[in-house]
C-alpha cells in the first residue's frame, strides 16, 4: 500500500466484539433487546431515569469485569498509532475505555465514555466506576437527581466533531473498522474523507450499509485482520 501521511480510523462496536462488549445491531445485538427511545434519548432519561441507569450500570459492571480485556484489534491500532510517523486519529463511537487499555491516546470518543458521569446542572463530568443512581448528588455543585452517564443520546450531538471533521478534511487514509453505517454523522465520514481525496478501507464482519462508499473492503472479524492490515501501513513506512 502506498505510503500515507495523515491516517484517521473510524471504530465501532465490532471492534470491541471480540471482547466480550455486544453490539448494537445483529444476532445478540443490545438493540434487539432494549428499545432504544427508552434507553438512549433525553426523553427516555427524563421519563424513566432508573431504567436508564440500570442499562448503563449494567454495560459498566461488564466492561469493569476483569474478563472483559482489550483483544487483538485494540492493540494493532495501539500499535499504528505509536508507530506510524505521520499524523493520526483514532473516532470510536465505542463508549467503552478498551482502546485506552491498549494503549491508544489520540483518541476521540464522539459517543462519549461510559466510565464517567456528568451533572446535568453544573455540566461537570466525572469519573465513575460504581453504579449510577437517580438520587445520586453531583460532587461537585451538590444537585440532587442530576447525574446522568456521559454519553451521546439520540437527538444529542456527538462530541468534538470540529476537530474530527478537520482531521477528515486533511487525511490521505481513512479506515473504518467494526461499524454498521447505520448511525449519522459517522457513518458519512467516508463521504467527507472521500471528498479530500483519502484513500478508505473498511474492516467489517459482514457488509455495512456504507461499504459500497469504500475503496477497499476486508470482510473478517477485527481481532485477525487489524494485526496484519496494520503490518502492511507500517511496512509502507519503512
Ligand atoms: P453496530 O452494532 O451497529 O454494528 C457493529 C458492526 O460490527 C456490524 O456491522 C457487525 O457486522 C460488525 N462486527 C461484529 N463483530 C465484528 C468483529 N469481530 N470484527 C469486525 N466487525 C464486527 O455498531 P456501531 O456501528 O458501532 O450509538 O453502532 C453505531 C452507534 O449505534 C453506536 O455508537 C451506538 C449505536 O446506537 C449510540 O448509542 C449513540
Amino acid at each position: 500500500m502506498a505510503t500515507h501521511r495523515s491516517i484517521v480510523v473510524l471504530s465501532g462496536a465490532g471492534v470491541s466484539a471480540e471482547s466480550g462488549i455486544s453490539t448494537f445491531r445483529g444476532v445478540n445485538g443490545l438493540w434487539n433487546n432494549h428499545r432504544i427511545e427508552e434507553v438512549a434519548s433525553p426523553e427516555g432519561f427524563a421519563r424513566d431515569p432508573d431504567l436508564v441507569h440500570r442499562f448503563y450500570n449494567l454495560r459498566r459492571r461488564q466492561l469493569l469485569d476483569p474478563q472483559t480485556r482489550p483483544n487483538a484489534a485494540h492493540l494493532a491500532l495501539a500499535r499504528l498509532e505509536r508507530s506510524f510517523p505521520g499524523e493520526f486519529m483514532l473516532v470510536t463511537q465505542n463508549i467503552d475505555d478498551l482502546h485506552e487499555r491498549a494503549g491508544s491516546s489520540r483518541l476521540i470518543h464522539m459517543h462519549g465514555e461510559l466510565l464517567k458521569a456528568r451533572c446535568g446542572a453544573c455540566e461537570t463530568v466525572a469519573v465513575r466506576y460504581d453504579d449510577i443512581d437517580s438520587a445520586d448528588t453531583c460532587g461537585h455543585c451538590g444537585a440532587r437527581r442530576a447525574l446522568r452517564p456521559h454519553v451521546v443520546w439520540f437527538g444529542e450531538m456527538p462530541m468534538r466533531l470540529e476537530e474530527i471533521y478537520t482531521a477528515l478534511g486533511g487525511c490521505d487514509l481513512f479506515l473504518a473498522v467494526g461499524t454498521s453505517g447505520h448511525v449519522h454523522p459517522a457513518a458519512g465520514f467516508v463521504d467527507v474523507a472521500r471528498r479530500a481525496g483519502a484513500a478508505t478501507v473498511e474492516v467489517n464482519l459482514e457488509t455495512s450499509v456504507t461499504e459500497s462508499m469504500f475503496q477497499r473492503r476486508i470482510l473478517g472479524a477485527a481481532a485477525a485482520v487489524l494485526p496484519v492490515l496494520v503490518d502492511e501501513l507500517l511496512d509502507g513506512t519503512r
